[in-house]
């Protein structure tokens, strides 16, 4: 083997020149990779003895894509234009060796080559529009030209990349190599064309298929109005459409230009850099200073959850989902069976529409067993308690579970507010305690938050980390505080969207704003949706002094009784109602208030704001270990929009200095509560980012 440089080496096997690229951990073509692509080509090209040339990776994947590190900062070496030149006009043919992931740029680079194959177990798609991006590097003119513009539009508007079986049968992959035999299978192919002399074909070439789309543009049509929903407030999935039409429209070459344009717009725009942060974010929050990554976990083998209620049913579902047995204790046979009696009509509506099996349902519930006796919790390794939030009853349960459950076994809560170092010390273990903050519907939301308590062992903290992954959440491991990240930031929103409706602004102003800013609903919508009534008491009920005791008991409970903050029509179609707007004027007039017009900006700001400065809080206090973490919370519990980061960097992409001025704005106006976080203060004294800050 000749070494092109550190990541490319060039062989040949008889007259197969192989070029093998070995960048892990994913070969995303750094400068380097595409120097080695780039070199090696060319040094195959010049070689008479080479009759064709097969690309190939090491390690776990074929090329996963552009190395997204390198985006923003001064491009170095070879462009992947000027690589993929390089393959695309070799005067011998180039094959493709996929295995892993071709995908963005890889699969990019795999469209240049003449012909790709594949193992089984490969895919290759084009993701790009998850980094708020397109494909940036042909792959829109050329996908279409091997796939059709149908499948091409929905590939780059989902992301989802298509299994290599698939491939084949589509032309996107020429032919399959055996499971564990690329190399040998991609060389014997290339000879195999050499022999046939088959011709280099050019994916840009071949127009059939484009031409045969133009004049229908329904094919667009369709697939916006399929994806509107899924992806408002997105700029991406509309501007890989467009590169659609362009290949279907346009030759080849002004199909380039368009793609290029659009793809430029958004890489530099605001959406793109912040769901690349989300990207790193999803992939830092797993990591755990101080905590080492071969520690040894505890098992979990057998999971016990006490509570059959709303939470510990959904919370069952996921580790039975997982094939993990799980018991669940009640207090009672009545809740139990009402309880198991859920999870089976859930599992039932899910078989119905086809996204699992009869055969899945029955083997799921076999897995579920139940029980009225605490003690079947003595063979768990992991339980988690999800009954009422009430301390003493909580309290009784450890004391339980510290006699009943077996040594090394994770006692979790599933507490939204209690503290967890309370309920810890009711038990002769506390090592063994952590809090499992699932989030409702437990078992669709893909938010958890893993919750330290002061001593919580590394041991149960990384367990619980591995086995929330397992059960396909994403984990956030936060600190012991009222609320914890997620619910503590979001009392800042809703101290101040009841406030604004006091000021002048009303419930749908408020949703409003915060819908069109991209969250999936207000305030007040999701009020209505989860119920006014939710924790209200006819005994403590204040209908003159407290503005949702007063709905209440006027019926207004919500969308459940066709009216709430809004009055709802035999479609939940919201409209503002009447009768709550005089409410609300007669509870500005008693709390006196005078009435004024609020900015739309003000909300937002109102609202937004504190949100980001309360985050600030929670890093100084170390109850989250980064400002990413916190966006990961906001993203996956409550639907901030992706496009926007999380609240902290949308913070920081506002700038943080116009956040702090603000906040100190607001202090003036409006109370204490606005107080600008000592934390955000020095950053923006000292002009540094996070990162800098070591957050
Ligand atoms: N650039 C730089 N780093 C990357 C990367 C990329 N394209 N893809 C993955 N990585 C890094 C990750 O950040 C992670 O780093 P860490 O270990 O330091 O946290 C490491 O590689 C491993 O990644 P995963 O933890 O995600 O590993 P998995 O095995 O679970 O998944 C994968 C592998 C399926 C390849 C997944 O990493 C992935 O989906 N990567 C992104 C693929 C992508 O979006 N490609 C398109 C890029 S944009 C592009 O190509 C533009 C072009 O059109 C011009
Ligand atoms: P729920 O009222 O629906 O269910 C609680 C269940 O616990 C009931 O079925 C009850 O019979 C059972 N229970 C009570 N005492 C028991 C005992 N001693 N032994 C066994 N079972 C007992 O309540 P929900 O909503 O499921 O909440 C449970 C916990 O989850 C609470 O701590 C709550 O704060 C927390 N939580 C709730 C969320 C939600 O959106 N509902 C979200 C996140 C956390």
């Amino acid at each position: 083997m000749a070494a092109i440089n550190d990541v490319a080496d060039l062989s040949n096997e008889g007259d197969i020149a192989v070029l093998t690229l070995n960048s892990p951990p994913v070969n995303a073509l750094s400068a380097g990779v595409r120097e080695g692509i780039h070199t090696g080509i060319e040094k195959a090209i010049a070689d008479d003895s080479v009759k064709a040339i097969v690309l190939i990776c090491d390690g776990r994947t074929f090329i996963a894509g552009a190395d997204i590190t390198e985006f923003g900062k001064a491009p170095k070496g070879p462009s992947l234009f000027d690589a993929q030149k390089m393959i695309e006009d070799a005067p011998k043919p180039v094959v493709a060796a996929i295995h892993g992931t071709a995908l963005g740029g890889g699969l990019e680079v795999a469209l240049t080559c003449h012909y790709r194959v594949a193992v089984p177990s490969a895919r290759c798609g084009l993701p790009e529009v998850n980094l708020g991006l397109l494909p940036g590097a042909g792959g829109t003119q050329r996908l279409p030209r091997i796939v059709g513009p149908e499948k091409a539009v929905q590939m780059v508007t989902s992301g989802v990349p298509m299994p290599a079986k698939q491939c084949a049968e589509v032309g996107l992959v020429d032919e399959l190599a055996g499971e564990d035999s690329l190399r040998a299978d991609a060389i014997a192919f290339a000879s195999k064309i050499v022999a046939e002399g088959r011709p280099l074909k050019k994916v840009r070439d071949s127009n059939e298929k484009v031409e045969a789309a133009r004049g229908k543009p329904e094919i667009f049509d369709n697939i916006r109005k399929a994806i509107a929903r899924k992806t408002r407030g997105f700029l991406a999935p509309e501007y890989n459409i467009q590169c659609i039409e362009a290949a279907v429209n346009l030759p080849f070459d002004e199909g380039i230009k368009v793609e290029q344009k659009l793809f430029m717009e958004l890489m530099t725009g605001p959406q793109s850099a912040a769901q690349r942060h989300v990207f790193f974010a999803e992939r830092q929050v797993w990591k755990i200073p101080g905590i080492a990554k071969d520690i040894e976990q505890i098992p979990v083998k057998k999971v016990g959850i006490i509570g059959a209620g709303t939470m510990g049913g959904g919370i069952s579902m996921n580790f039975v989902n997982a094939g993990i047995p799980v018991v669940i204790v009640e207090r009672d046979q009545a809740p139990l069976d009402k309880g198991l009696g859920v999870i089976r009509k859930n599992y039932e509506r899910t078989a119905s529409k086809g996204r699992i099996t009869a055969a899945d349902v029955e083997t799921r519930m076999g897995l579920l067993s139940g029980d009225t006796d605490m003690k079947a919790l003595a063979d768990c390794d992991l339980i988690i308690e999800a009954v009422f939030e009430n301390m003493d009853v909580k309290q009784d349960i450890f004391k339980q579970l510290d006699e009943i459950c077996k040594p090394g076994a994770i006692l979790a809560t599933n507490t939204s507010a209690l503290n967890i170092d309370e309920i810890a010390s009711v038990t002769k273990r506390p090592e063994a305690v952590i809090g499992l903050h699932f989030f409702s519907p437990a078992n669709v939301m893909r938010l958890l938050e893993v919750v330290r308590a002061d001593k919580t062992s590394d041991a149960v903290i990384a367990t619980s980390m591995a086995i929330a992954k397992k059960i396909g959440k994403i984990a956030a491991l936060v600190g012991v505080c009222p609320g914890f990240v997620g619910n503590r930031i979001l009392a800042q929103r809703q101290r101040e969207a009841n406030k604004l409706i006091m000021e002048g602004a009303m419930p749908w102003d408020v949703d409003r704003v915060l819908f069109d800013f991209g969250l999936p609903m207000g305030p007040f919508a999701m009020s209505d949706l989860a119920g006014l009534d939710l924790g209200w008491r006819k005994e403590t009920s204040n209908p003159d002094g407290v503005l949702r005791d007063r709905l209440v008991e006027l019926e207004r409970r919500g969308q459940k009784t066709g009216k709430g903050f809004y009055d709802y029509d035999e479609n939940r179609t919201a409209t503002p109602s009447k009768e709550v707007e005089d409410i609300i004027i007669e509870f500005s007039e008693k709390t006196q208030h005078t009435r004024r017009d609020v900015s739309d900006d003000e909300i937002l700001e109102r609202c937004v704001y504190p949100m980001i400065n309360e985050g600030f809080k929670i890093l100084e206090e170390g109850k989250a270990i980064r400002a990413s973490d916190i966006d990961i919370v906001w993203i996956n519990g409550y639907g901030w929009p992706v496009y926007r980061g999380g609240p902290m960097f949308y913070g920081q992409q506002i700038g943080l200095d116009k956040v702090l001025a603000k906040m100190q704005e607001f202090e003036k106006a409006h109370g204490p509560e606005f107080k600008p976080s000592a934390l955000l203060e020095r950053m923006v004294a000292e002009g540094k980012s996070y990162a800098e800050m070591g957050f």
